[in-house]
């Protein structure tokens, strides 16, 4: 009978795809992955689904999930460009450019929270919830001295606040839910790839090492009615 279900959206990314290993390791009954891209086989404890992230795919695929067996007791949500085709992170505010501006708040902030919307019926009949959203240090608008980077930090801070009302909202449907904003430090992957050069020794961590902190912590959770904004080592990040 499978008991308990843990969901990992954008699952085809270097920090996803590590998650989703871990917690197959950690011998999960049934692990959903979703990415807009095909892994192919996968192992017996895992479906994939295959999402264009529109509105209308989140909420099928986010129902399907949810009617499928198994209490959700683990979610966790890596969405997140820091550049693309043609954009890098701004250095002045003269390079912003409001199509870019928009395609990075929709995948950063607005599509984990679509995410977040259609699960919550199954959060709410959960047996203790940990929500894992992937945010950044660079989101904190405290900790914000070096400026720059204008639309991935402000994106992040958006899905911080996002967050903190959607923690305010679980909390009432379910008094066991935790949702944690989690900073990765910086990982060996794509996204980082083009920024890594001036990353002291030690502190470019390997996806598989993040994927472990971030299950340890949620696992070590209780719920505080209050969302958690935490780097990989278990360190509060100001707002
Ligand atoms: N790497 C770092 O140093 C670092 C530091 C701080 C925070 N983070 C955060 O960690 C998360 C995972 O990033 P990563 O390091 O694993 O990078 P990555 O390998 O480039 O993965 C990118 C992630 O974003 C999704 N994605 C890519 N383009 C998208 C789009 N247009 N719309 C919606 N989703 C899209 C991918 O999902 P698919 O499965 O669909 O491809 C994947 O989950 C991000 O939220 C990032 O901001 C990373």
């Amino acid at each position: 009978m499978i008991d308990r279900k843990a969901v990992i959206v954008g699952a085809g990314g270097g920090i996803g795809a590590a998650v989703a290993q871990a917690l197959e390791a950690q011998g999960y009954d049934a692990i959903h992955t979703v990415s807009r891209s095909d892994p192919g086989e996968c192992s017996a404890h895992v479906t994939h689904w295959t999402s264009d992230y529109s509105d209308t795919s989140i909420a099928r695929i986010g129902a399907a999930i949810s009617g499928a067996p198994g209490r959700l007791e683990r979610l966790v949500i890596c969405n997140g460009v820091l550049q693309g085709d043609g954009f890098r992170p701004e250095r002045a505010l003269r390079q912003l450019d409001g199509d870019v501006t928009s395609h990075i708040f929709h995948a950063n902030a607005t599509i984990p929270m679509l995410w977040l919307g259609a699960f919550t019926d199954a959060i709410r009949g959960a047996e203790a919830p940990r929500v894992a959203v992937l945010s950044a240090r660079v989101g904190s608008i405290e900790d914000n001295r070096l400026g720059g980077w204008y639309s991935y930090r402000a994106s992040k801070a958006a899905l911080n606040m996002m967050l903190r009302c959607a923690s305010v909202e679980f909390t009432r449907i379910n008094k066991r839910a935790q949702i944690l904003a989690f900073h990765p430090g910086t990982v060996d992957t794509d996204l980082s790839r083009p920024f890594q050069r001036g990353v002291p020794e030690g502190k470019l961590f390997t996806p598989e090492f993040v994927a472990s902190r971030l299950l340890t912590l949620l696992d070590g959770l209780g719920p505080s009615g209050e969302l958690k904004y935490l780097d990989w080592d278990g360190q509060a990040i100001p707002f």
